[in-house]
């Protein structure tokens, strides 16, 4: 079974997007042959900046190889190294159809919100087809936000099939719903566009000062609290804590006794030292920089035997070829 995703390279990471997106399919590499590649194709729809584009995609491969991601067991590289996808995407994209891209929610979110459109922003989807069928795709796990995209990859895939003969692997969406909801620094849902996120790899002062931010309310510390389990830092300590240190906390909250200061004290050590591992083999990698270079080109090569064979095929059901 082959699992495929894309990784936006944008930007810092968060504790969200490593428990939403990057713990999954990290682990799902023992259950599956693993296709990760980091979208700079797609990047450009809303970057503009060359020197930042080459940065984020860079970190991006520090940060997956830094979690986990083993580029022996899984194929990994970066999107634009195999421009076959672009190919691609003008093939199946002259069978979707327009109606089906102006439905699409994500582009219609970013019209509302006033962005400019162009045929990039428009063709998003497109291009996330072609990754996606380019790979012979299996399964594509993907946040909630990206699912209508994989059901539109679906129907092109489903189109061609009928249009040209028997090419494409009809792919699956596959949504987590088992995942705990990653609360921020205000409560809501962990997001870059609330502003509410801890980073990943932040440095250790950056990161202190946000945790020990987080408002709570007016109680004194001796006063029980009945509502401990919905403490914010609670439930990000059930995240980064072992169990029975979360609960600990949760108990001395909840019969009253423990500040708010020393909690998120608490919260702050075991937030460090959760992700000590990762940070420690993230400044080896960077220090390694011709290393990470050279796992993408060989995950590249890798990808493009993959590709080549099936945009043969796709040529050939089209009379490309
Ligand atoms: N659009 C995805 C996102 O914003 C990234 C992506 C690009 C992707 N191509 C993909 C995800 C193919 C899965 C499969 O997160």
């Amino acid at each position: 079974m082959r699992i495929l995703t894309g990784i936006q390279p944008s930007g810092t990471l968060h504790l969200g997007n490593y428990l939403g997106a990057m713990r999954p399919a990290i682990e799902g590499q023992a259950s599956g042959e693993g296709y990760y590649f980091i979208a700079d194709y797609h990047s450009m729809t809303s970057l503009l900046d060359p020197a930042e584009r080459r940065r984020n995609s860079r970190n991006v491969a520090l940060d997956w190889l830094a979690c986990g991601l083993d580029p022996q067991k899984s194929v990994f590289w970066r999107q634009s190294d195999v421009p076959e996808v672009t190919e691609l995407m003008w093939i199946v994209g002259t069978l979707t159809p327009m109606g089906l891209l102006e439905r699409a929610h994500s582009y219609k979110d970013k019209l509302a919100k006033g962005i400019a459109a162009n045929f990039g922003l428009f063709a998003y989807p497109v291009l996330m087809a072609a990754d996606i069928l380019l790979y012979d795709t299996n399964v594509v796990p993907v946040g909630r936000d990206q699912k209508q995209h994989v059901e539109m990859t679906r129907d092109i895939a489903i189109k061609f099939n009928q249009t040209y003969g028997e090419c494409f692997v009809i792919p699956e969406p596959a949504i987590r719903e088992d995942l705990a909801v990653v609360p921020g620094l205000d409560g809501q849902k962990m997001s870059k566009s609330y502003g509410n996120t801890i980073d990943l790899f932040g440095d250790e002062k950056a990161t202190r000062k946000k945790i020990m931010g987080i408002v709570m309310d007016s109680r004194t510390p001796a006063e029980p609290k009945p509502d401990a389990d919905q403490n914010i830092a609670i439930k990000l300590l059930k995240l980064v804590a072992p169990a029975d240190v979360a609960q600990g906390y949760e108990d001395r909250l909840r019969a009253g006794g423990l500040g708010y200061g020393d909690l998120k004290k608490a919260l702050f050590e075991h937030y460090w030292n959760f992700l000590a591992p990762y940070r420690a083999r993230r400044a080896e990698l960077a220090a390694n920089l011709d290393y990470v270079d050279q796992v993408l080109r060989a995950g590249a090569a890798r990808a493009r035997a993959t590709a080549s064979v099936v945009l043969q095929r796709a040529r050939q059901a089209s009379g490309l070829a």
